[in-house]
C-alpha cells in the first residue's frame, strides 16, 4: 500500500470521517485516559502520526503535551488547523518524517499503522525509533485478531494483529511494552487494543 493510495482513499471520505470520528467525544473514555496517562505533560514534542481530523492532537495539547499532528491527507490537515487554531498540524508521512534524530518524547499512532502491510511495519517502527529520545513512549491503537490478517476496513485494507505479535515487533524495533488495554469487540466495534511502549536506550 503506497502513501498515495492512503491519501486518495482518505481524501475521498474525509468529510464523512470527520463527522463520524472527528472529535474526542467520539473516542472511548478509557482510550482517552490511556493516551493522556502515557503522553500527557511531557517536556518535548509529541508526534500524533496519522492524526486525521486532529482531535487527539488537541486532546494531547489539553493534557499538557507539545503535540504536533502529522497526516498525509491535506483535507485532514486543513480541517485540523481550522478547528484547532492553537495547534500545529503538518502534512507528511510517518514513513519519512521531517524530524531530527531523538527529538520526540512521545508518539501517538492511533489507528494509523493499521493500514501498513505487515512486511512494511518494521521500517516504520525504525523511523519511530530514529525520531524518539531514549525513554520516549509510543502509544498505538490497533485492531486485534487471532492471527495477522487483512480485512476490509471501510476506507482501505487494514490489518488485525494478535497483541502479543504486535508487541514482539515493537520489542524488535527497540520499544518495550509497558501497558496494554484490550477491548473485546461488540456489535458495532471490532476488537481493539491500546498498546504503550517505551523506547529503549541505545
Ligand atoms: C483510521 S485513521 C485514524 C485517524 C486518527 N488518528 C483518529 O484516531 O481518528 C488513519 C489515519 O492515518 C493516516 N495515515 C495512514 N498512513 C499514513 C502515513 N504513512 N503517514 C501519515 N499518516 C498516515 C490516514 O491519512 C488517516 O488520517
Amino acid at each position: 500500500m503506497t502513501t498515495a493510495q492512503v491519501r486518495r482513499a482518505y481524501a475521498s471520505v474525509a468529510a464523512l470521517y470527520i463527522e463520524m470520528f472527528g472529535t474526542s467525544e467520539q473516542v472511548h473514555p478509557d482510550d482517552l485516559a490511556f493516551i493522556r496517562r502515557h503522553l500527557g505533560g511531557r517536556p518535548g514534542p509529541v508526534l500524533d502520526l496519522g492524526c486525521g481530523p486532529g482531535h487527539l492532537t488537541d486532546h494531547l495539547r489539553s493534557a499538557g503535551a507539545d503535540a504536533i499532528g502529522v497526516d498525509v491527507v491535506p483535507e485532514f490537515v486543513t480541517h485540523a488547523r481550522a478547528t484547532h487554531p492553537g495547534g500545529r498540524y503538518v502534512l507528511g508521512s510517518m514513513e519519512r518524517l521531517a524530524v531530527a534524530d531523538r527529538r520526540a518524547v512521545g508518539i501517538l499512532a492511533w489507528g494509523s499503522v493499521i493500514h501498513l502491510p505487515p512486511d512494511d511495519l518494521d521500517a516504520v517502527l525504525a523511523e519511530f525509533r530514529r525520531v524518539t529520545t531514549p525513554g520516549a513512549t509510543a502509544v498505538f491503537g490497533i485492531f486485534v485478531g487471532d492471527e495477522v490478517a487483512a480485512f476490509d476496513h471501510k476506507v482501505l485494507t487494514a490489518y488485525r494483529w494478535p497483541v502479543s505479535e504486535f508487541s514482539e515487533r515493537l520489542a524488535r524495533a527497540g520499544f518495550t511494552e509497558v501497558e496494554r488495554l484490550h477491548r473485546p469487540g461488540d456489535a458495532g466495534r471490532r476488537p481493539h487494543a491500546a498498546v504503550a511502549a517505551v523506547r529503549t536506550t541505545g
